[in-house]
């Protein structure tokens, strides 16, 4: 029935009504910085808009279906789109957090919850999961990612397109899902954003795809091309990319929408004028233009001129009347519409309630050591609900950061401040202090470019010396100083791209200075990218990194600083030493000449820095807890396999230390002889798990042939003959390990 309905919708509508279906405005109404398309109700009554998106309320989205379906002559519903990233109203951790909790039940929720949300307030379709790839924490957009690993990152986008889509998209608490960006925007030259993005085609298809491909097959109902060039070609006018891989070889079945004016910037690209762009990019197989009107203005004289075919336009129609009809818009097309809804199912206590678990559960513990003695295992974490508590740094009483980049949906002033947090869980039983201590950065030109979006800059005019003074007035009055420090929302995200990757140096100052008092301190760690800490490291005795926790940040903080919950993430995207390691990540390859010491130390002729070791300063997979865990005795069912056999494979973790906790057990193999050189290491498996003090429970992961294939020279997906490790552990740096062959 869909194919027929939409045959004969196509059947009844003008050129112009077609190319009206494939042009996306925006309403401008939520806060991106982003101007508003112009007469848009005008155009929608005109039959010369397919989609809509950030308009701000179920009321308004109504009023634009009804023009769309009462004025205009082939009556066609509008989709309405947004970019719910980690949540709608009810705000989840950035991405990258959600990411570090490893738990993909809890993920798949967030983005249920958020899709129940935005639903509710009349939407139907998200510009999310944002799966990008990226090794380069220069780039802003890491926060909105899910960090350096494919397999990871795999699991993620399906965990999230399956939380959005739910299994049935016609519901109404369900929304179409956008695999973004594709292709390898996480990969621009410098970390620079928009910039060139050059690749071997066994790297892509191997390291940055899978996640993109795992989201197609979750059966993500959109993609958006992303701003970069591949192969010299423009994602939006790519043909090898949407059409040959994305549909060809991956089977996609929806539509592909643009980056906002990502067709029109083609003409900076220098690949034409807006004409031949935006017929290059409906040849390549992009389907909707996001706010740039190439199409709308273009295509009718492209049609006329022979540049494109009526053939392509009626598909690129069909796609989009798909889904509509996927959605169950020509039923009715004011089912997300409902005020009732939008009334009591958008930021309710209980959605509240889950934001604040999961984002207890994305918090990593970086350091633990005990304030004078720097013994691990006694650390100064969990603290106390007693005493005096000095909250000092400008992100101890800022409700605006909380939720992070890309949070449009969120009402950043009222997110929970970590001094909030901390009040509300101490209650009586403590005394809470604040000072700010230091702005953002003694840069204000810095400060004020890392508070687009909306976020209010409160950029304290005081002298930095009578800040600091303040803070150690607190300080000395204290038993312990929680110091809330490192990036604000916006210092990453969207063009946020940075040369330097350490807390902004007014912060740096101002941690010092608190060290200096003999205080224990505590670094709560803001940020949405990895950072270099090396100083932070060495110096400070606690550091729990809490990127941005969303809307219930502050108690979510607070659950962990006071153990309420002991912290289990583990990050997804190594922490280098310097920015010169950049691009740095677990997998790399182990070259002709790599170093022959585990020391680190420094050899000639051998793949290393003279200024700098090799190692990072955290690796991907790494995160402490309360309590600690002893891994022994791993096993494999047997030493060969074959091809059409599995291998499993065990280990024992037990929980030595004082406190329940939650380990991420993770499984990585190396292929040690391939047609192409093959990582060091490549996560295949992991499992979170709940371990009671003092308790032992086996861990079992199974190894297929899938895991062990890769993209050989010829792009062919293959599993090769020969000898595997095997390594458990903690984290990327495991040396646990043991090694099977697979035969032929
Ligand atoms: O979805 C976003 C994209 O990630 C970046 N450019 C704007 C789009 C729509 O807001």
């Amino acid at each position: 029935p869909k194919a027929a309905f939409v045959a004969e919708l196509l059947s009844k509508m003008t050129l112009d009504e077609k190319i009206g279906q494939l042009n996306l405005p925006t309403a401008g109404d939520i806060t991106t910085g982003e101007a508003k398309s112009s007469n848009v109700a005008k155009k929608v009554a005109a039959g010369q808009v397919g989609s809509l998106f950030n308009l701000g309320s179920v009321t308004k989205i109504k009023e634009f279906q009804r023009i769309a379906v009462e004025q205009s002559r082939m009556k066609i519903p509008l989709l309405f789109g947004m970019d719910v990233i980690h949540g709608y109203r009810t705000t989840f951790p950035i991405p990258l957090g959600l990411s570090c909790t490893w738990d993909m039940a809890l993920i798949e929720r967030s983005a249920r919850i958020a899709a129940q949300e935005a639903s509710a307030d009349g939407l139907n379709w998200t510009f999310s999961p944002m799966v990008d790839i990226s090794r380069d924490p220069r780039w802003g957009r890491v926060s909105e990612g899910s960090g350096e690993d494919p397999y990871l990152g795999s699991q993620v986008a399906r965990a999230m397109v399956k939380g959005y889509q739910g299994d049935d998209l016609s519901k109404n608490n369900t929304i179409l899902s956008c695999i973004k960006h594709f292709a390898l925007y996480g990969a621009v030259e410098a970390g620079r954003d928009y910039n060139t993005v050059d690749m071997s085609k066994v790297r892509m298809y191997n390291d940055y795809f899978p996640p993109y491909k795992a989201g197609i097959d979750a059966g993500a109902g959109t993609v958006m091309a992303s701003f970069n060039e591949i192969d010299g070609v423009p994602a939006s006018g790519n043909k090898w990319l949407l059409t040959d891989v994305l549909r060809n070889q991956w089977g996609f079945k929806g539509f592909v929408v643009s980056d906002y004016t990502g067709i029109n910037e083609m003409v900076e690209h220098g690949v034409g004028d807006l004409q031949t762009v935006s017929a290059l990019s409906l040849n390549a197989g992009l389907e909707m233009d996001m706010v740039g009107e190439g199409f709308l203005t273009t295509l009718k004289k492209s049609l006329q001129e022979g540049k494109v075919t009526q053939q392509q336009i009626d598909t690129a129609v069909t796609l989009i009347l798909n889904a509509k009809y996927d959605l169950g818009l020509f039923q009715d097309p004011y089912k997300y519409c409902d005020e009732a809804r939008s009334k009591t199912e958008v930021y309710t206590q209980s959605n509240r309630n889950e934001a604040r678990k999961i984002a207890a559960q994305s918090l990593v513990l970086l350091k633990n050591d005990a304030a004078i003695s720097g013994k691990v295992g006694e650390g100064i974490l969990p603290l106390k609900k007693s005493g005096t508590i000095a909250v000092i740094g400008p992100l101890g009483n800022s409700n605006e950061n909380m939720a992070g980049t890309w949070s449009v949906a969120s009402k950043q002033e009222n997110s929970i401040s970590l001094l909030t947090g901390i009040k509300a869980a101490v209650g009586n039983n403590a005394k809470v202090l604040y000072a700010k201590g230091s702005n953002l950065d003694d840069d204000a030109a810095l400060e004020e470019k890392a508070t687009m979006f909306g976020k209010t800059l409160h950029r304290d005019t005081r002298t930095k010396t009578e800040l600091i003074a303040e803070a150690l007035k607190i300080a000395r009055q204290s038993d312990v100083i929680v110091a809330a420090l490192g990036e604000s929302a916006e210092f990453s995200g969207e063009c946020s791209s940075r040369t330097n990757l350490e807390i902004p140096q007014a912060q740096k100052e101002l941690l010092q200075e608190l060290l200096k008092t003999g205080k224990p301190v505590v670094l709560v760690l803001f940020n949405g990218r990895p950072l270099v800490l090396n100083q932070e490291k060495e110096t400070v005795p606690a550091i729990l990194d809490v990127w941005f926790p969303g809307s219930e940040a502050g108690l979510a903080i607070a659950d962990v600083l006071f153990g309420d919950e002991n912290p289990s993430g583990k990050l997804t995207a190594t922490f280098p030493r310097s920015v010169g390691q950049i691009p740095i990540y677990y997998a790399s390859k182990n070259t002709g000449r790599p170093l022959g010491n585990k020391e680190g130390k420094f050899e000639k002729f051998r793949s290393n820095y003279i200024d700098e070791r090799n190692e990072p300063l955290f690796p991907f997979g790494f995160g402490l807890s309360y309590t600690t865990f002893e891994y022994s005795n791993v096993k494999t069912s047997a030493t060969k396999i074959t091809f059409d056999e599995k291998l499993k494979v065990s280990v024992d973790i037990k929980n030595t230390g004082n406190y329940d906790g939650k380990e991420v057990v993770q499984l990585y193999i190396r292929d040690l002889v391939g047609s192409i050189t093959r990582p060091i290491k490549e996560l295949k498996g992991f499992q979170k798990i709940a371990l009671k003090k003092g308790e032992t429970k086996t861990a079992t992961f199974e190894i297929s042939l899938e895991d062990l294939k890769f993209y050989n020279a010829d792009l062919k997906y293959i599993a090769e003959a020969g000898t595997f490790e095997v390594f458990i552990g903690k984290d990327a740096q495991t040396t646990n390990k043991t090694s099977f062959e697979l035969v032929n």
